[in-house]
């Protein structure tokens, strides 16, 4: 694996609880990073700090990415503790899979203020902190391949989580946002790049997709497999490391070909 130029950086991961967060923070730790860890549960949080082992690499917050003032406390006591911030690494998402004919409001609200809010209130408390520091930083906006391509409903035959209109319309956001904010961002006086990813369906082992599904979704992938959770961790890190200076702006699209057909 690549050992990507992170040591001593401090990076902020959203949703660190979640299957992509935990491979970011082990990753990022392992290369010599500091993390701050947001997620809704710290009760969660501090159960998968000790079985990962993370000790005093991470620090961990309860912080609800779509409430401001929670957002705004948590980067405080972030750069109270070490004085500045390298990176904030969007990866908190969340989606509905119930077909949109049943969609409710309340869901299509939740999905909209995780998804886009939630990426816009970090990403606001980060280039204050920016700008009034001087300091360079770098974003990067996990956005889904669903931002770009439709699902195929053909294949979700044993798998009930096929992803939904809002999903993709948020994800399709925050491929935009992010163009947005590395053009708007240095010229308001954030010294800062932003970038995205956008990956495909990634295996999980914890909580396996249907083998149907699984089958179905490699058919129709050029690699002929969904993608492992490495394999989305590392351009991440890329993107937040100095080998990557001079990208702004752009989303990588990580999904074995799959959107170029
Ligand atoms: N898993 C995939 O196949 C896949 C594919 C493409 C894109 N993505 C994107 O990757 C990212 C991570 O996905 P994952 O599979 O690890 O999901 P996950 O559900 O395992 O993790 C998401 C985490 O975000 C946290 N979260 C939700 N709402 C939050 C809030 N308001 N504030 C703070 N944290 C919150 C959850 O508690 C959870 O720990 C998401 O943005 C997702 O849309 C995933």
């Amino acid at each position: 694996m690549i050992k990507y130029n992170i040591q001593d950086h401090v990076i902020v991961v959203t949703g660190a609880a979640g299957q992509l967060g935990q491979a970011i923070v082990s990753r990022a730790i392992g290369l010599g990073a500091k993390v701050a860890c947001l997620d809704t549960s710290l009760e969660n949080l501090e159960k998968i700090s000790i079985s990962n082992g993370w000790g005093d690499s991470v620090l961990l917050f309860q912080s609800d990415i779509t409430n401001k003032e929670s957002i705004e406390l948590t980067f405080n006591q972030i750069v109270n503790k070490y004085n500045k911030i390298d990176a904030l690494i969007n990866n908190a998402g969340v989606s509905v899979f119930d077909p949109w004919f049943d969609r409710n409001e309340e869901d299509f609200d939740w999905v909209m203020n995780v998804n886009l809010k939630g990426t816009f209130n970090c990403m606001k408390e980060f280039f204050k902190l920016l700008i009034d520091s001087n300091y360079p930083g770098a974003v990067v906006n996990v956005a889904s391949h669903y931002g770009i391509i439709s699902p195929d409903p053909k294949i979700y035959t044993d798998c009930d989580r096929r992803n939904s209109e809002i999903y993709g319309a948020t994800k399709a956001g925050v491929i935009q946002m992010t163009k947005y904010f590395a053009v708007n961002a240095i010229a308001d006086g954030a010294k800062v790049r932003v970038n995205a990813i956008a990956p495909g369906g990634i295996k999980n082992s914890a909580s396996p997709q249907g083998d149907d599904f699984q089958r179905l979704y490699s058919e129709r992938c050029p690699m002929k497999r969904m993608a492992e959770v490495d394999e989305i961790v590392g351009p991440i890190l890329f993107l937040v490391s100095s080998d990557a200076s001079y990208i702004n702006g752009q989303t990588i699209v990580i999904d074995g070909g799959m959107t170029a057909w």
